[in-house]
């Protein structure tokens, strides 16, 4: 008999490293969590220094085997996922050469512009899916080349920042598709790297990884790794997924139809697509999913769960979140004529610009820290409704449920918000931590527990409640309509500002 019934899944996410351990009919064993935080060495820069994640997944790892009492005997296989885009940069000895540069830098407006030009913006979206953005990899690869040749000169390898704690657990150097997608040098229809990006912007192809699917064995624990985690060595470590990706497969949304919807720091919408569907101008973000063979379609608003972290920590930063939303509770919807824009950190869809920003408009001596709360909920949920409309749009197949997850869904009062202002009803699943638990579902796939992550998630993953639209939908209309109307009227002006 195999003692091994378990399965480990890690999410390098930008703010702390966490793993799960999961048995295959889905149950959490338990969950640990290892944090730090990221540098912004200049304004709308965001770096992080890789050792960072790999300690962190080292005390994860061996937090959670002490406190659920696990032996390494009992783990199968091992799944990672994290943040995506982040550009980490290895010499030949393999080490380090400068922070990593994150998904959440703004730096390279120039270089995204440069890439459209070199390439040709339509024949770029028609080969990667995608317009180049500020966040993605490889416009992080064109400034480095542009602003640091030292460092340039050094650089042999390219990873993402779970690949570095993947390859920091193996030795082996690999990115996953769902991720590979994301530093858009894709070409996303044959779900590999593209010759032709690569040499239109001069990229030496030595530089980038083998790429694998989601639930492919990419390597085992090495002797060194076991050491420093408290693992055994050999266990198969698989490709995993970017976050996004990571998170859909955690919720179950692995077939068309079936959308997940996160409200972390940021809020996005994803629905996974049976063939590389395009949202033809770029607005969409058009990457592999993690189940091989399929795609998805994902809109991102930057500043959701984000922005009512940052009303806390600027106006009650003693507050909880319960205390602070059941302020909110009270107000009626519409915050009595208060909008709020949540582009704190510029916004990607619908409006790619990094020069965005956020606002309270309609301020009135009524207004309190009530009607604050309220209108940053209700404006996080107009921007999600953008992402959801666009993406209803776009993907061939209809909606028809929202899988949510993130740490904004815990709020009930923010849950009614969203499913009342997407008229769209939103379910929760058995885990809070759907991109460790879809890392994890992915390691039981190569397992052998199950033959397709279909099956895996029908057999590990739960829905525990929903939401449906309630009596106010109605209500947030108008609130929207003027929402709507603020970013092309202010838009020129946060260009403005920008310049200042
Ligand atoms: C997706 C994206 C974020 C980051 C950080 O495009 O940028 O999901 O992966 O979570």
């Amino acid at each position: 008999m195999n003692d091994a019934d378990l399965v480990l899944g890690l999410d390098v996410s930008t703010t702390a490293t966490k793993a799960i351990l999961i048995a295959s009919d889905g149950s959490v064993l338990g969950v640990a969590s290892s944090e730090y935080d990221f540098e912004s060495p200049q304004p709308l820069w965001a770096e992080q220094d890789p050792a960072l994640w790999w300690t962190a997944a080292c005390e994860s790892i061996a937090t959670i085997m002490r406190d659920a009492d696990v032996s390494a005997e009992r783990i199968a296989a091992i799944g990672a996922a994290g943040q995506m885009h982040g550009l980490v940069l290895l010499d030949e000895d393999e080490e380090v050469v400068r922070p990593a540069i994150l998904w959440n830098d703004q730096r390279t407006q120039t270089q995204c512009d440069a890439i459209h030009e070199t390439v040709g913006r339509e024949r770029f979206i028609s080969i990667t899916g995608n317009v180049a953005l500020t966040g993605f990899t490889a416009p992080k690869l064109l400034w480095v080349r542009d602003h640091e040749p030292e460092v340039w000169a050094r650089a042999r390898h390219m990873l993402l920042p779970k690949d570095y704690v993947r390859f920091m657990l193996t030795g082996e150097h690999a990115l996953d598709v769902a991720d590979g997608a994301g530093t858009v040098l894709f070409d996303l229809k044959t779900r590999t790297w593209s010759p032709e990006v690569a040499e239109a912007l001069g990229l030496d192809s030595g530089l980038l990884p083998r790429t694998v699917e989601g639930p492919e064995v990419v390597g085992v624990v090495s002797e060194q790794a076991a050491v420093a985690t408290g693992l055994r060595p050999g266990i198969p470590v698989v490709g995993g997924a970017g976050d996004q990706a990571g998170n859909a497969v955690g919720v179950g949304a692995v077939v068309p139809g079936i959308a997940a919807m996160s409200v972390g720091t940021s809020g996005v919408v994803f629905a996974p697509t049976a063939g590389p569907a395009v949202e033809p101008d770029g607005r969409l973000h058009a990457f592999c999913h993690a189940v091989p063979g399929t795609w998805h379609l994902m809109g991102v608003t930057l500043s959701a769960a984000g922005s009512l972290k940052w009303l806390r920590d600027e106006v009650a930063p003693d507050a909880s979140w319960d205390e602070l939303t059941a302020l909110a509770e009270p107000i009626p919807p519409g915050a009595e004529g208060l909008v709020f824009l949540p582009y704190l950190s510029g916004e990607r869809t619908p409006y790619p610009d990094p020069h965005a920003r956020a606002a309270f408009v309609g301020l009135t001596v009524r207004h309190g820290l009530g009607h604050m709360v309220r209108a940053v909920l209700e404006g996080v949920a107009f921007s999600l409704r953008d992402v959801f409309e666009l993406v209803s749009k776009t993907a061939p197949d209809p909606l028809r449920e929202l899988r949510a997850s993130g740490g904004g869904t815990n709020s009930p009062l923010w849950r009614q918000i969203i499913a009342d202002v997407l008229g769209a009803p939103i379910s929760l699943t058995r885990t809070a931590e759907g991109v460790a638990t879809g890392a994890a579902i992915l390691a039981a796939v190569a397992a052998g527990w199950y033959p397709t992550v279909e099956a895996a998630c029908e057999a590990m993953v739960e829905v525990t409640d929903t939401t449906e639209p309630g009596s106010n939908a109605g209500a947030y209309e108008k609130a929207y309509a003027v929402y709507r109307s603020l970013y092309p009227a202010l838009k020129d002006t946060f260009a403005d500002l920008a310049a200042v």
